[in-house]
């Protein structure tokens, strides 16, 4: 079988005998985070050095210079340890900024961008390779999005995909949903056995597949969507060819469904055009925009 990025391979997941198809994508917007200039403190040489020694060394009869020496000597110290924490101060100062804001979009780090750029993700989000941690969706929450029951969304998510597929179809537009809420045992199968299977480190696969616990597909909000009339475009970057992606850019707002992952996305995942979720509630509003440092 060819294994280009467009390609599909489908696995079975042992776990609850599930087929899921998976795609391969390129890496779009990968970028090595700039390591921050490094500062030295400027240490200067003993103070005490740059004063003559027939000053240090004057005799009794003379006491009142050795007093004034003494308290330059203690000045001038002062001083210099006063410099030298600000010194210090600075540089750490310096040094962490530009990691906080490599972290979830290298680009940001560069030293061209406008100064007011701000982080996407707050740093205190709970991140893996750069998807956000996510809780699975309890089973008496979710609904079926296929006759035979398949596969599922959350209810309010499940009913918004069915609408939206219903207008699409008068539209002669047939979206195909090919996953939807995917347990931690779906995901652990998808990111670690396929990883294995692909010969892929952890960071090279995280770009197309979220590890287990990091995944949207686990909120029961996202779903992969295909075009019925194009299927060999489906789970491929080509997927944005097909008249199902065009009626879901025109269209999919309308019923609360945005791409997670578009060109470009801050998060530094492959782009992927078939993966939309729901954002038409307040639970998944909260779900996918609260503790982000998304406004
Ligand atoms: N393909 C997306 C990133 C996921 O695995 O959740
Ligand atoms: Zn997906």
């Amino acid at each position: 079988m060819k294994t280009s990025p467009g390609d599909l391979t489908q696995f079975t997941i042992p776990s609850n005998s599930c087929r899921l198809r998976v795609g391969v994508d390129r890496l779009d917007n990968a970028g090595t985070p700039e390591k921050p200039p490094e500062i030295e403190p400027n240490v200067s040489s003993p103070l005490a050095d740059d004063i003559p020694v027939a000053q240090r060394e004057s005799n009794d009869s003379a006491p009142k210079p050795r007093t004034n020496v003494a308290l330059l000597v203690g000045s001038l110290a002062a001083l210099g340890l006063v410099a030298l924490a600000a010194g210090s101060f600075v540089a750490l100062r310096l040094q962490n900024a530009p990691d906080t804001l490599a972290t979830e979009n290298p680009a940001q780090a560069s030293p061209t961008d406008s100064p007011i750029a701000s982080p996407t993700v707050s740093p205190t989000a709970d991140t893996l390779l750069n998807h956000f941690a996510y809780t699975e969706a309890p089973q008496a929450e979710l609904a079926p999005i296929v006759p035979d029951g398949s596969l599922k969304m959350r209810k309010a998510a499940a009913k918004a995909f069915r609408d939206m597929t219903a207008a699409a179809q008068r539209e002669g537009v047939n979206l195909v949903p090919i996953s939807g809420f995917r347990s931690l045992a779906d995901q652990k199968y998808l990111y670690f056995d396929v990883k294995a299977d692909r010969n892929q480190d952890a960071t090279e696969r995280a770009k197309v597949s979220a590890p287990p616990g990091y995944s949207e597909h686990h909120t029961g909000y996202a779903v992969d969507i295909g075009d019925g009339n194009t299927p060999a475009l489906n789970l491929s970057p080509d997927f944005d060819k097909t008249s199902a992606y065009r009626w879901l850019k025109a269209n999919a707002n309308r019923y609360s469904f945005e791409l997670s992952f578009p060109k470009g996305n801050r998060q530094g995942v492959s782009y992927e055009p078939w993966h939309w979720r729901y954002a038409g509630d307040i639970q998944s509003l909260k779900t996918f925009y609260k503790a982000r440092g998304q406004k």
